[in-house]
């Protein structure tokens, strides 16, 4: 027992759905070779505080439910870099040293970390101080790490917002109605592109594209005149900014930021001068709280497995990575420095302009 490897494994930054299903596979694949998972509690959270919150993982816990839940049972934390963590005095502490304490006193062969961009930085960063190995995996709604074609938890949240635009059509075209639906996407337009091509939307608008409200109206009254329809889907990232180029945001307790209310600007313009009723659906959570579709299971395990044969390997300071229809790795360096936003040439704004889909532009 004593001369097991031992992996440590973290979710960081926001939840979304496969989560568990990563974890799981990582115990599977990890303990088929006598390793020990070390599941570190809320991120980098769970390492600064003594004792330490971690649980050791085994097949057993990993039941057939888990891995078809949302959320991630280890707890995760978008707030506070550990390098500014937050004291109760209202000052900012760096707390980098005893993080990598934590991980050198659990005696770690490497750390699993599961995140976006933003974790991946902060855990190559403590990597690279604290000379320990690190594999990571991509996560995030928003599809939107470098070098790698998904992220485990967009399919999922492309496939809530497809399916709010269904359920969304049937009411609009009764009610002769335009309906906003605002969607998730922290600077890119990934999810509104894939929904809103997928959900047979009228008007797309995603923050790579400045669009102005005359076309938008333009593609309304189109719709009306010349297929005779009084109906009219739109779907707008939450990033995209108001006609005189604002931020739309909520203040939240604590100070933090987060995007919000471009849906309920543009749906108050586009009434004004479509003259059209206008209803706004703003999904938000949502999107990131359910059950993982298929796709994301699969690239949940695939990755989880990959990250596990990295560590075996002893190929370090890389992130699994899904390309052409396989998993690879690529350098977490890499990653990080190729934020991937919607390809303004690509597949996705071609197939949306070739369908008279209105981008704004
Ligand atoms: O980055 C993932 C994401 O879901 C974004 O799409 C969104 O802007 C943000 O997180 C919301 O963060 P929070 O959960 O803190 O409200």
């Amino acid at each position: 027992m004593a001369n097991k490897k031992r992996i440590g494994i973290l979710t960081s930054g926001g939840d979304c759905a496969g989560l568990n299903a990563v974890i799981r596979a990582v115990v599977y694949a990890a303990t088929r070779q006598e390793m020990e998972i070390i599941g570190i509690e809320d991120g980098t959270a769970g390492l600064l505080t003594r004792p330490m919150r971690y649980k050791v993982l085994s097949r057993e816990m990993f039941d057939m439910t888990v891995m078809r839940l949302g959320g991630t049972v280890l707890g995760t934390t978008n707030k506070d870099s550990p390098f500014r963590h937050p004291m109760p005095d209202g000052s900012v502490k760096d707390c980098s040293k005893e993080i990598i304490e934590g991980i050198n006193e659990l005696g770690l062969e490497a750390l699993i970390g599961i995140g976006g961009d933003g974790s991946m930085d902060i855990l190559r960063r403590l990597s690279q101080i604290g000379k320990f190995n690190l594999v990571g995996i991509p996560k995030t709604i928003d599809n939107d790490v470098g070098k790698t074609e998904r992220s485990v938890g967009f399919e999922t949240a492309a496939f809530v917002a497809t399916e709010a635009l269904d359920r969304l059509q049937p009411t609009a075209a009764s009610h002769d109605r335009v309906m906003v639906l605002e969607v998730m996407g922290r600077d890119a337009g990934n999810i509104a592109m894939t929904a809103g091509i997928a959900g047979g939307a009228d008007v797309i608008l995603i923050p790579e594209i400045p669009y102005s409200l005359d076309n938008i109206a333009q593609k309304i009254a189109r719709i009306r005149k010349e297929e005779g329809r009084n109906f009219a889907l739109v779907v707008v990232s939450e990033s995209v900014r108001t006609i005189e180029g604002d931020i739309m945001e909520t203040k939240h307790r604590g100070g933090e930021r987060r995007y919000g209310g471009i849906g309920n600007y543009l749906g108050e313009r586009i009434a004004e001068v479509t003259g059209f009723e206008t209803r706004v659906t703003v999904l938000g959570h949502v999107q990131r709280g359910c059950a993982p579709i298929h796709s994301d299971r699969l690239i949940a395990s695939a990755f989880g497995v990959h990250a596990v044969e990295l560590v075996i390997a002893g190929k370090f300071d890389r992130m699994v990575a899904w390309s052409n229809r396989n998993v690879i790795d690529v350098p977490i360096e890499e990653a990080i420095a190729s934020y991937q936003s919607v390809d303004l040439d690509g597949i996705l704004v071609r197939t949306a302009k070739a369908l008279g889909i209105c981008l704004g532009d």
